[in-house]
Formats: structure tokens, C-alpha cells, sequence
């Protein structure tokens, strides 16, 4: 039986009557896919989805273990499902209490997840990064009334095969390619949270996409994987060749792929973004330092002009395209002229953006075992001295969008000193915010064309030309 709101829908021997789920993600853009997975799959376990804690039957946190402060944001939150526990409404016709049950999934409870089933009385299951697709099992089981385990296994199968689900309804959705790294940079957890790398067909994916595009009003997609220029090794297909089949699917209007490492950049895809008509003009495209020694020591495997050079060959391709990138400041023993390096690299790459972060040991990799000197106080400086330097920049690159026009789609509405502004996002990933041209104007999902009026080195401000509606 279809669930709905009222009706109860039997599973094995178990009835689920409506349920709410509540649920927190941290971390990068596989976690959210993830949980747009676990949400679609929830719902035919007649769960919806609350935005009140308190309203909640069950509480999911997905995860994050790749610097500390995610990792505390995670257990300061566990903390608090205590007191929800506690405080849980008693049904009136039973005198009991409301059954929360409160499950920890994603990069923590890869590797830690049998440590907290133990450690934290509240927490009813934990599940790993590589059976986020089992979760109706594992909710069945909470249900039937086991209690305090651990699912964390690794699918053991050659091959990857999923199909994307989608529950949000947007123009835009995130279509997982390749799972897991095989890169072990010295810093990195990710290649233990996630495994090795396995990549979905190249037919499959042209499949997915084109039944998204045409059943589910897709029109922008997000190729997603840790390392997506490792795409295909396995199978003998490419990012370059995957993007190339995906521009012949009609109603298909943008493509953009993340995360990229420079190492396994492939002329086929700086050819892709000389001849792909849908490609965004935006490439992210983590460097993390600018000296030489320092990747070494990270493991990376390319120099800063290896790096400089790909670069320059990205631009050369499509001279529109904007390059982001992430940095980590103080690695450790990074001295102080190899801290130069990534500002002068800072300089010289002049990105759109960057991600920044102070090094964080986490425990298990390479450069935790390193014998550091440097200290928080040193680390969080040169954060500081990265951060202002790229603003500089890259304030100096958003003053030559002004008078520009730009072509977005709209994401959504928001108020910013009492007035209302939409926002949407460029091809080049720039987020544009606009006043709607009347107040009750409806630009949600509309394509939109928009002169830049003022920028800033965080912020640009437009207004629009031409409401394209919601096809360009
Ligand atoms: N796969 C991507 C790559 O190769 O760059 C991104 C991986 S990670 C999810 C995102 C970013 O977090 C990395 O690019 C790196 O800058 C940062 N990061 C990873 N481990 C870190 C650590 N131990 N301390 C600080 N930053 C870290
Ligand atoms: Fe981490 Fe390196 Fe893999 Fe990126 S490529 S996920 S930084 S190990
Ligand atoms: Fe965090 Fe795992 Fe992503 S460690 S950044 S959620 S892959």
C-alpha cells in the first residue's frame, strides 16, 4: 500500500503508522546525496520529514569525521538526545512514553560506529557510509525492538550499480559516479570512512540522468565522488567520455562534477571543457599548498606548477571558467616560507573561492603520526593571513563582473535587511542575489538574466534583465 499521512502501511509483520524523521547532516556533498537517499527510502517506511526536533519519532545524524570541529558538533548534538529522550511526550491512551529512537550514521559511524553504540546510552543504532541503502532494514529492526547495533560493513561486489533518488523537487540534483578514494593523502580520513574506489557504468549513468531529466524535471546536474577524475579507471571509461555522452541528452542544460584531484586530470577532460556546450564555467579544484615540499609530505602527488600549468590548460579551453580551490594552512612543520608559497600561489592561481582550513590530526592517518611543532596559535594566523589574502583577490576578480550579464537559476528567496532578494547561481558557481522586479514576482527555479550592479569579494548584487521562466 502507498503510505500516506493517516494510514498505517505493513512491513513484514510490522505496522508503521505515520512517523516523523528528523535529521542533521554535516560534512560535504555525498553525506547530503546520502541523505537524500535515506529520506527516499524512509519514506516508504511511512516516515516524513520534520524540521522540529521534538516532533520527531526518529533522529538521524549523518555524520562527518574529517577535521576535529566536525566531529564534536557531532557529539555535543548526541549529547543533547538525551534530554529527548527524557522529555519525550507520554500518548495519553497508553501512559507511555513516545519511543524516540535515535540512529548515527555517515564517517564517524564508519569507523567508530560499534565505539558509540557502547559508549552512548542514547543512541539505538549506528550504520556505516556503504549501506546508507539498508536503512529501512535497520529502522525495521529498531522497530521490531532490537537494540544497540552496528552495521558498518563494506559492499564486498565488483560492481557499483544505484539509481539516483531524488525527494526535493528542484531542477538540480547530485548523481553519485564514484564512490570512495584511493589517494590516502597524509591528512585525509576519507579513504577509511569511505572505502576504495568503485565506479557506476558509464551506460548507467547516461540512463539515470536522461530518466531524471525527463521524469523528474532535472535540468542541472552535479556529478558527484570524492576523486571523480578517477572515474572509470576500473571500467576503462572516462569523466571526459561520461561528459561528452551526457551533452547529447536534450533538456539537459548543465553539468558540473566535484570533487576533482589535479593528479588524475586527463586531456580528455580539458578537451571536455573546450567542446561541452553544458559544462559550467566553474572548475573546484582543491590544491591544498603551494609548495612543493608540503605536498610532498601531503602525499599529492603534483607540484605547485604542475598544478599553475593545468590550470592555464583549463583556462586556455574555456576562457570563461572560474577555478576554486581548497587549502589547508598549517600543515604540520610547514615552515614559514613554505607557508610563503601558498600565498604566493594564492596570487598567482587567482581563484573565484577557496575552502580554507587549519590542519586537523585525525587519528589513523600518516601526518597524524608526524612529530609536530607547529602550534593552534601559529596555524590559526596563517588561516588568517590565507583568508585575507584570497579576499583581496578575489574581491579585485568580482569588481570586473559589474555591468556584466549573467544567465542564473534561481534557488531561492530570502530577506536581507527587510528586503526581498532572490538568489540564484551563475554558470561560473557565483551566487547572484536580486530584488524581484514586483514583490509577489514568483522567480523559483526560473531561469533569469541579471546585470551585475555591485559586487563585493563574498557578495554580488544584480538586477534582472529577462525572466526566461522555468526553461532557459
Ligand atoms: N576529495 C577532495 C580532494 O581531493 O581535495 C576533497 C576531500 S575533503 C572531503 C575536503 C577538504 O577538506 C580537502 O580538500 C581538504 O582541504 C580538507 N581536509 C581534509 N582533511 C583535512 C584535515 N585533516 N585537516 C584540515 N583539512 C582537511
Ligand atoms: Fe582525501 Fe585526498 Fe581522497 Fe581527497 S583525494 S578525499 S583529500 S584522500
Ligand atoms: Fe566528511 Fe565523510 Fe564527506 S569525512 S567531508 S562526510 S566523505
Amino acid at each position: 500500500m502507498e503510505p500516506t499521512e493517516t494510514t498505517s502501511v505493513k512491513v513484514g509483520e510490522l505496522e508503521f503508522p505515520p512517523r516523523k524523521v528528523w535529521m542533521k547532516t554535516y560534512g560535504c556533498q555525498m553525506n547530503y546525496h546520502d541523505s537524500e537517499r535515506i529520506m527516499s527510502h524512509l519514506s516508504g517506511l511511512n516516515f516524513t520529514k520534520t524540521d522540529e526536533q521534538s516532533d520527531a519519532d526518529l533522529v538521524i545524524f549523518n555524520t562527518c569525521a574529517v577535521r576535529d570541529l566536525a566531529n564534536q558538533k557531532f557529539y555535543s548534538h548526541l549529547g543533547e538526545m538525551k534530554k529527548l529522550k527524557a522529555n519525550a511526550d507520554v500518548n495519553p491512551e497508553t501512559g507511555l512514553k513516545k519511543n524516540v529512537i535515535v540512529a548515527a550514521g555517515g564517517c564517524i559511524a564508519q569507523t567508530e560506529g560499534k565505539e558509540l553504540i557502547g559508549k552512548y546510552k542514547q543512541l539505538d543504532f549506528a550504520f556505516g557510509t556503504d549501506v546508507v541503502d539498508n536503512i529501512g532494514e535497520m529502522v525495521y529492526r529498531a522497530y521490531a525492538g532490537e537494540k544497540k547495533f552496528a552495521v558498518t560493513s563494506w559492499d564486498r561486489s565488483d560492481n557499483y550499480s544505484i539509481e539516483t533518488k531524488i525527494t526535493h523537487g528542484s531542477p538540480m540534483a547530485f548523481v553519485n559516479i564514484i564512490k570512495g578514494c584511493d589517494k590516502f593523502c597524509s591528512y585525509c580520513i576519507v579513504p577509511f570512512t569511505r572505502g576504495r574506489e568503485k565506479s557506476r557504468r558509464l551506460e548507467e549513468v547516461v540512463k539515470d540522468v536522461r530518466r531524471l531529466v525527463e521524469f523528474s524535471g532535472v535540468q542541472e546536474v552535479m556529478l558527484l565522488g570524492q576523486n571523480v577524475n578517477s572515474y572509470g579507471k576500473d571500467n576503462g571509461e572516462s569523466l571526459g567520455q561520461l561528459i561528452m555522452e551526457l551533452e547529447e541528452i536534450q533538456g539537459l542544460e548543465r553539468l558540473r562534477y566535484t570533487t576533482s584531484h589535479p593528479y588524475d586530470v586527463t586531456d580528455d577532460l580539458v578537451e571536455a571543457h573546450r567542446n561541452s556546450k553544458k559544462l559550467a564555467n566553474h572548475l573546484h579544484l582543491p590544491v591544498q599548498s603551494g609548495s612543493n615540499t608540503v605536498l610532498q609530505r601531503m602525499l599529492r602527488e603534483y607540484t605547485a606548477e604542475h598544478y599553475l600549468e593545468l590550470i592555464a590548460k583549463m583556462r586556455a579551453a574555456n576562457p570563461q571558467m572560474t577555478i576554486s580551490s581548497d587549502i589547508i594552512a598549517g600543515f604540520p612543520n610547514e615552515t614559514e616560507e613554505e607557508h610563503e608559497a601558498t600565498l604566493r600561489l594564492l596570487d598567482l592561481a587567482q581563484f573565484d573561492f577557496i575552502y580554507s582550513y587549519a590542519f586537523s590530526a585525525r587519528k589513523g592517518t600518516k601526518a597524524a603520526r608526524m612529530n609536530d611543532v607547529l602550534s593552534d596559535d601559529i596555524r590559526g594566523r596563517r588561516l588568517r593571513e590565507i583568508q585575507d589574502r584570497q579576499l583581496k583577490i578575489q574581491a579585485a576578480i568580482r569588481q570586473g563582473m559589474v555591468g556584466r550579464t549573467y544567465r542564473v537559476l534561481v534557488e531561492e528567496k530570502g530577506l536581507s535587511k527587510g528586503v526581498t532578494k532572490w538568489t540564484g547561481r551563475t554558470s561560473c558557481y557565483r551566487l547572484v542575489h536580486f530584488e524581484p522586479e514586483t514583490p509577489e514576482q514568483d522567480y523559483q527555479w526560473h531561469w533569469v538574466d541579471v546585470e551585475i550592479t555591485s559586487a563585493t569579494a563574498l557578495s554580488t548584487q544584480g538586477k534582472v534583465l529577462r525572466d526566461l521562466g522555468k526553461k532557459p
